[in-house]
């Protein structure tokens, strides 16, 4: 969607993937959704380095509302969590220099049978341009093909009528091709949406992070093209902070995910979030892969048992080369070798480049696009370079 929003990949935190509903505040309190959390995380994004390393937008998933709509047929906000109701919320994220989400579903009730938004499109989306929202994640259970295709064209129309820029996160395309088997009409998804689910939801274990991977590696063709500034595919949210995978793991998500140049959403308790998790989302020059200007998804190469991602960069200030990053993904059981000869995936610099390892942050030699170079990846661990131009 061309609104002139999310140039690079959106990248926040949004509640679902670890409090998912978190309406049982008595019982669990340790996964509430309720308005402190959300200031926390704004806290935290702001006092911890999240900022700077491009974390912005703040996400407030199903499960926020009251079951009933006010006398003026608007959304109300749970009274409990949510005591001060959501322009509160805005102000105290917005006054932190962030950026505020919230979540509904076309239906006439959300996936988890709160209010929904069937039959009161305009009312939603003037109610949460009032609120302050940035961001609208709009869900897409329990209707039908047709609807969908309309609805959130639809809904797209009311939130541009506000005037607020708002990002619009569709899910439309995971129902089409998951829930009713049709091929999803990407051209129009990418015309009226900023971002969109493609496949499952996330789950907090390593063996759905790797079937979300090997999806994107399989599909890439079909989604590529409609990938860009203001319009991403969205492998759904990071599993981060959720003691979910090891420290190789971990580098194997978030590489992959920057490589693609998906959107990045935490969702976990920011005070679980381990130092090497930590390193890796405040690694700027892995965070400038992720948000490159040129946005490009990274195309994979299957060599032997290691995925190649390729990703051309946007060249640097007085460069006419693009820089190149690489990610050698290895989700064996073994460690392996491959050779790999930059001439083969379209760099041509002919002076060269110098090869950085993002990991350690350090040069390690300079190459020429036509030499050999021999990378040994440790088993389920990935090696991730960036080239740039000599
Ligand atoms: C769907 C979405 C999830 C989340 C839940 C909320 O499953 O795909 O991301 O929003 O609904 O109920
Ligand atoms: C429906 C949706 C799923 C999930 C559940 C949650 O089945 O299709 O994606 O959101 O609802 O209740």
């Amino acid at each position: 969607l061309e609104n002139g929003l999310v140039r690079t990949p959106p990248m926040g935190w949004m509640s679902w993937g670890y409090y998912m509903c978190g309406a049982d505040c008595e019982q669990n309190p340790d996964k509430c959704l309720d308005e402190k959390l959300i200031l926390s995380v704004a806290d935290t994004f702001y006092n911890e380095g999240y900022q700077e390393a491009g974390f912005e937008y703040i996400i407030i998933d199903d499960c926020w509302s009251e079951h009933h709509r006010d006398r003026d047929g608007r959304l109300v906000p749970d009274s409990l969590r949510f005591p001060n109701g959501m322009k509160y919320i805005s102000d105290y994220i917005h006054s932190r220099n962030l950026k505020f989400g919230m979540y509904t579903n076309v239906a006439d009730v959300t996936c988890m049978r709160y209010q929904g938004s069937k039959g009161h499109f305009k009312v939603d989306a003037d109610t949460f341009a009032q609120w302050g929202v940035d961001y609208i994640k709009v869900d897409g259970c329990f209707v039908g093909e047709q609807y969908l295709n309309n609805a959130y064209i639809h809904f797209g129309g009311y939130l541009n009528k506000t005037n607020r820029p708002m990002v619009y996160s569709c899910s439309w395309p995971y129902y089409i091709e998951f829930i009713h088997n049709k091929k999803p009409d990407y051209p129009t998804i990418s015309k009226h949406c900023n971002l969109w689910r493609n496949y499952h939801d996330v789950v907090t274990s390593w063996s759905a992070v790797k079937n979300i991977i090997q999806h994107y590696e399989d599909e890439y063709s079909g989604l590529e093209k409609y990938h860009g500034p203001g319009h991403w595919n969205d492998p759904d949210m990071l599993i981060f902070g959720t003691d979910s995978l090891t420290e190789a793991q971990s580098k194997i998500h978030i590489s992959v995910y920057a490589m693609l140049s998906a959107p990045l959403l935490l969702s976990c308790d920011m005070t679980r979030v381990k130092g090497y998790e930590k390193n890796l989302l405040l690694n700027l020059d892995l965070m400038a892969i992720a948000r490159d200007p040129l946005g490009i998804m990274a195309r994979p190469y299957r060599i032997d048992y290691i995925t190649l991602w390729v990703k051309p960069r946007m060249p640097r200030k007085g460069d006419i080369y693009p820089s190149y990053s690489l990610a050698l993904v290895n989700v064996s059981g073994q460690k392996r070798t491959i050779t790999v000869r930059p001439s083969n995936y379209g760099l041509n610099c002919t002076d060269g480049y110098s090869v950085m390892d993002i990991f350690s942050k350090r040069f390690l030699k300079n190459i020429t696009f036509e030499d050999s170079i021999d990378v040994t990846v440790p088993s389920e661990d990935v090696i991730l370079y960036t080239l740039f131009p000599l």
